[in-house]
């Protein structure tokens, strides 16, 4: 690395917040060592709270010590990555407090500036008018916002038009951490570097989608947040609506941050709108009653502190379609929801089944085939084939067998989302963010979804915590004939 090679102040607000220490702090600890942050560079937390230098890295210390992976605090490299670390206290809500971050900022005035803004978002236009006013914005400055960006189309607009004023589109980084995973990035990959995929990625070959984004924890410590989005606007308006538009974009027409996000945009302006019977037949939405979480009895969510009248979904599925020539008449079933029986992210691309069989196979069909791509807990993509049994029987005899394509690439340590995503910004490489028209598409579709289901066109069910899901999710795949891939 150069010396001025990746050399930045990466400046948090909301330093002490969840995210802060479970993500983005150990993200920069590996960037750090791994010689991906220049160790000039300065992180600088920015908190209301107050204390010592030393009590600050102390904190740091042991809060990386909680959040790294199993065995990768190491004291040595720690020792190094604190001399990178600053407090600084202000509050954000009064701009009069910004004079000791503009300080702090003003030793080294020509530097990239990260404005990391880990809040509230309905903090992000305070925030950004007073970067403005005491001049801390300059043009190497950048600003990640992080999601949910605004409830509806309504208030994301009024967000991003508050940030708008201060910070020019290209120097805004909106970031949705699954773009940020390696088997994401790997999709396109995948797709655009693979001849054998090409000309099968359509709707002659392909006869549906799945994309199931389950976790088995709760909404942990995060009440007053989540019970204000559910999981439309918590995971289906972002995560998996970008999961959407990579599997389903034309290819760019290069790796450039525009080009793939105009293909990307073009996907979301082609989802079918949903009329009302669409979201009473091809929408459920449920949240989770008291049920178990790996052997131990678990409450549900309405019994969480004064949870007792929410109305706010823990569980959504959806039958999207997509009208286009590539997609039409290819379904994509998305689910996604909290305190399931299993941890389990997953995109299923199922083929069709081969025209006409001249195997016997002892009864037994032949399986069409399937590329599944795991997110979680494993980062794998297999695909599906038939293939000979082995011997000397009469009749030929086939099974199926996973084609693993990416064991070999095992070996190594894999970087979290989050280290990608901030050494994208670092730099300043947008591709893998998301652009104004992104976000706007995706509220627009979901708004409709929404709307509905705040005028209960379709009603809430519920699902025992520990389960897989409301029954109505089953059968919304099985209406068509089709089920969930569950293995
Ligand atoms: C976040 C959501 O964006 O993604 C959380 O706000 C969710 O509710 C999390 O738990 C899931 O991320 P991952 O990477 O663990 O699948």
């Amino acid at each position: 690395m150069s010396e001025l090679e990746n050399l930045c102040d990466v400046i948090i607000f909301g330093g002490y917040g969840d995210l802060a220490f479970r993500k983005l702090m150990p993200a920069l600890y590996h960037l750090s060592n791994d010689g991906y942050l220049n160790k000039n560079s300065r992180i600088l937390s920015v908190t209301r709270d107050a204390m010592s230098h030393e009590e600050h890295i102390a904190l740091v210390k042991s809060k990386l010590q909680e959040f790294l992976a199993e065995g990768l605090f190491d004291e040595e490299k720690f020792e190094n990555f604190q001399l990178q670390l600053e407090l600084v206290t202000v509050d954000l809500m009064h701009d009069d407090e910004y004079k000791t971050l503009h300080e702090t900022l003003a030793l080294y005035p020509d530097r990239d500036r990260i404005n990391y803004l880990s809040t509230s978002p309905s903090l992000f236009g305070t925030i950004c008018k007073s970067l403005n006013h005491w001049d801390l914005i300059t043009k190497k400055s950048r600003v990640v916002l992080e999601k949910p960006i605004g409830r509806d189309l309504e208030s994301s607009r009024a967000i991003n038009s508050e940030v708008l004023k201060y910070f020019q589109e290209s120097q805004i980084y909106r970031i949705d951490h699954y773009l940020g995973k390696d088997t994401v990035q790997n999709i396109m990959a995948l797709r655009f570097s693979n001849r054998f995929f090409m000309p099968l990625w359509d709707a002659n070959n392909i006869d549906h989608i799945q994309i199931t984004v389950a976790e088995s924890v709760g909404v942990e410590e995060r009440w007053g947040y989540y019970d204000d989005y559910g999981a439309m606007r918590d995971m289906i308006q972002n995560h998996l609506m970008q999961l959407i538009c990579l599997i389903a974009m034309e290819p760019p027409c290069s790796l450039d941050a525009d080009s793939v996000r105009d293909e990307k945009v073009k996907v979301l302006r082609s989802l079918r709108p949903m009329t009302e019977s669409d979201i009473e037949q091809k929408t459920v939405r449920a949240q989770y009653t008291k049920g178990t979480n790996n052997g131990e009895s678990v409450p549900g969510y309405k019994e969480g502190k004064d949870m007792e009248n929410s109305t706010t979904e823990t569980f959504a599925a959806l039958r999207i379609d997509i009208d286009n020539w590539r997609w039409n008449g290819v379904p994509f079933y998305i689910r996604s929801g909290k305190r399931l029986n299993k941890q389990n992210s997953e995109i299923i691309i199922q083929f069709k089944t081969i025209p006409y069989s001249i195997f016997a196979n002892k009864g037994r069909c032949i399986s069409a085939n399937t590329l599944v791509i795991s997110l979680q807990p494993k980062e794998s993509i297999k695909l599906k084939l038939m293939n000979k049994i082995p011997g000397l029987t009469e009749q030929m005899r086939l099974q199926e067998v996973d084609l693993e394509l990416n064991a070999s690439l095992d070996t190594t340590r894999k970087p979290e989302a989050y280290e990608r995503l901030l050494l994208d910004v670092i730099r300043a490489n947008p591709t893998l963010f998301m652009r104004l028209d992104e976000v706007e598409s995706a509220w627009k579709w979901a708004d409709i979804v929404l709307k509905g289901w705040e005028e209960n066109i379709v009603p809430m069910k519920t699902y025992s915590a520990g389960s897989d899901g409301p029954s109505a999710a089953i059968a919304l795949i099985e209406r068509d004939g089709r089920s969930w891939h569950d293995e």
